[in-house]
């Protein structure tokens, strides 16, 4: 096949060379008196990205999901209550581990396109006047839908009610594209992974700890062995690991890290909001389609579902973009099945990337007859691009 293979699924997202090469590195003893330099450094790195003083990152050997048990088995006691909402595939999945581990959850069912329901949260926590309820979940950026929710509006209702549940949000798909602040927001529990924003392979859970989720970690009786956090801690604390760590993966971490200090965090921000608006561009303005996310309040920046128009199967522009162009477009997942097809913009991506997957996606509705004008999203984008001033981060510079 000639050409190479266009990756604009929300996730794994592409991984720029620069960090392919710091992985290609040989196995070392991670038991070394020279390993503890570099664990020092990719935490003291996580630490900026989290945006927090006091809070512990940590590294699991695992994915987003990992992190997600890590959250509930370390903090809370079993059959305690947990307070969710659901809108996306992955704010369901968060919540049926609840169930599965066998806690209580509340979970408060939002439509599909909009974001975690402040409003709802707030007559729970305020009904929930014994504090029973231990730990809310919110999920920033709901992957399936491209929606995204406001984390200091939920932190806002903890405070104004004096409710002292701990808040658990789950970032995979926005920690290190989308904003997050993990000591001014009060987050107790950040949850992300390595391939999405941190521009990694999949493979890491990447998580960060306040002091009073580790608090609650110390009364909890949850079994847990693998995932505890105060094994973790411990051990790096001393710039170990409690087993043995992918090394590969910290050094491709450790140039993750430098690569977005080098840009800055808010340019990464920047940058990935001025990309999403191009694509967003595409999508209403040149084809005439609507996104799954209901309002611009909800618009995500590193992923958009674009919804297909009835009679039409999301699934076959899917499949005709991978067998015919050789991209990969995200899928609609569970509810959305065969109504959305997503294209993930998140990592490291600039303009003319992203063209390559409007042109792709158009190319593929046109031949699946969908009615979209030839050209028309390209011609959106190009609009959006070429009179918008540019973040720092795009070009190649001087
Ligand atoms: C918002 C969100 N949460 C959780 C997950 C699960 O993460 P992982 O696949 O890394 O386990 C994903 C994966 O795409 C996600 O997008």
């Amino acid at each position: 096949m000639a050409g190479h293979n266009f990756l604009f699924v929300p996730g794994p997202s592409n991984v720029p060379n620069r960090i392919l090469r710091a992985m290609a590195v040989p196995m070392e003893d991670h038991r070394s008196v020279k390993f503890p330099a570099l664990t020092q450094e990719i935490l003291a790195g996580l630490k900026r990205v989290f945006k927090t003083e006091s809070a512990a990152p940590i590294v699991f050997p695992s994915s987003g999901t990992g992190c997600w048990e890590a959250a509930l088995t370390n903090c809370l006691n079993p059959g305690d209550q947990i307070l969710a909402s659901r809108f996306g595939q992955f704010s369901h999945l968060w919540c049926d581990m609840g169930r599965r581990l066998g806690f209580d959850m509340n979970i408060i069912e939002v439509e599909w396109g909009e974001g975690a329901p402040v409003e709802g949260y707030r007559s729970a926590l305020a009904a929930d006047v014994q504090h029973q309820i231990k730990a809310v979940l919110v999920c920033q950026n709901e992957t399936a839908t491209g929606v995204t929710s406001d984390i200091l509006a939920i932190r806002q209702v903890l405070e104004d009610l004096g409710h002292p549940a701990l808040l658990f949000v789950d970032s995979v798909s926005a920690l290190g594209s989308i904003d997050f602040r993990m000591d001014e927001w009060k987050v107790d529990i950040c949850v992300a992974g390595s391939q999405k924003g941190l521009m990694l392979p999949a493979g890491m859970g990447i998580t960060c700890v306040s002091q009073k989720a580790l608090q609650a970690a110390q009364n909890s009786r949850h079994p847990r062995c693998y995932f505890d956090y105060l094994d973790m801690v411990k051990s790096n604390g001393t710039g170990y690991f409690p087993y043995t760590p992918s090394i590969p993966m910290l050094y491709g971490l450790r140039e993750a890290l430098v690569m977005l200090e080098e840009e800055g965090l808010e340019n990464v921000f920047a940058r990935h909001h001025y990309l999403a608006e191009g694509v967003r561009a595409a999508v209403t303005q040149g084809w005439k389609l609507s996104l799954c996310a209901k309002a611009p309040q909800w618009y995500s920046d590193s992923v958009s579902a674009i919804v297909v128009p009835a009679g039409f199967n999301a699934a076959e522009v899917i499949e005709r973009a991978y067998r015919r162009y050789n991209l990969a477009l995200g899928a609609g997942l569970s509810k959305v099945a065969g109504k959305v097809f997503r294209i993930g913009h998140l990592g490291d991506l600039n303009e003319v990337m992203l063209m390559g997957a409007i042109a792709g996606a158009e190319m593929a509705m046109l031949d699946c007859g969908i009615p979209v004008t030839p050209g028309s999203g390209v011609a959106a984008a190009t609009q959006f691009w070429c009179t918008h001033e540019a973040p720092v981060g795009l070009g190649a510079g001087a």
